[in-house]
């Protein structure tokens, strides 16, 4: 198969200084896209900025913000067989972008604005034979929150996380998580390492490719 997998976080920026950014390693995006390609999958990793080696055997699109992730995840996903959306995409971006550094004693206020919704704008483009697998970080109501996100966003099905544990998800190499799919299944997978939560990930993935 052919798999695009984002990873990261992405910097919205506000002048040539300062960016809005989240606490996203890349890690779970990463250990997904070395375990596609220990299964020899072709992968495509469009990644934010992390600090962690890309895998080898993979081609790597670095990208910084919302908008360029957006554009590179659209126009590389054509002829994937599947899109795994990890990463942790801003949802809001500076309305404006100060070219010149803004001086501490300017009392200012920042504008934000929406970024594109990338996972939910795939289904269409992608079209409807594709694998989409989103992923959902969660504080609360997990469940719910989780469901009405795949549902919206045209997923196969999505991975839940607690982002509000500091023993898993942001930044952690250990993680728990549950799968829900769009028929109604669901699957929990207990604390253990992003590679362990990777495999099942992508065999879920090879499954559905096999129906
Ligand atoms: O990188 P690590 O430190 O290993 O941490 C892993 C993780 C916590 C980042 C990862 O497990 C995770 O939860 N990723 C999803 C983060 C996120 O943005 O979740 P969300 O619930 O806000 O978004 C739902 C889905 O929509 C996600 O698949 C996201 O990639 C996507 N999205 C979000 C906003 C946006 N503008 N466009 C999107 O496509």
């Amino acid at each position: 198969m052919k798999i695009l997998i984002t990873a990261g976080p992405t910097r919205e920026s506000i002048d040539p200084v300062r960016y809005l950014t989240n606490r996203s390693s890349g890690k779970m995006g990463y250990a997904i896209a070395q375990s596609a390609i220990n299964q020899n999958h072709e992968v495509i990793l469009v990644s934010g900025p992390v600090s962690l080696e890309p895998p080898n055997d993979c081609k790597i699109i670095n990208i910084e913000s919302a908008d360029q992730m957006y554009k590179e995840v659209q126009s590389n996903s054509k002829g994937c067989d599947a899109v795994i959306m990890v990463a942790a995409v801003a949802d809001y971006t500076p309305a404006v972008y100060y070219k010149e550094k803004i001086k501490k004693a300017d009392d200012r206020e920042i504008r934000l604005v929406r970024t594109k919704d990338i996972l939910g704008s795939m289904r269409e483009s992608f079209g409807y034979n594709g694998i989409l697998v989103g992923f959902a970080a969660e504080t609360n109501e997990l469940r719910e929150n989780a469901i009405g996100k795949m549902q919206q966003k045209g997923c196969n099905f999505i991975v839940s996380n607690d982002v509000s544990r500091n023993d898993i998800g942001f930044g952690s190499d250990q993680n728990e998580v549950t799968i829900f799919d769009e028929n109604g299944a669901q699957q929990h997978i207990d604390k253990s390492s992003k590679n362990l939560i990777a495999d099942a990930i992508i065999e879920k993935i090879e499954t559905i490719y096999g129906e």
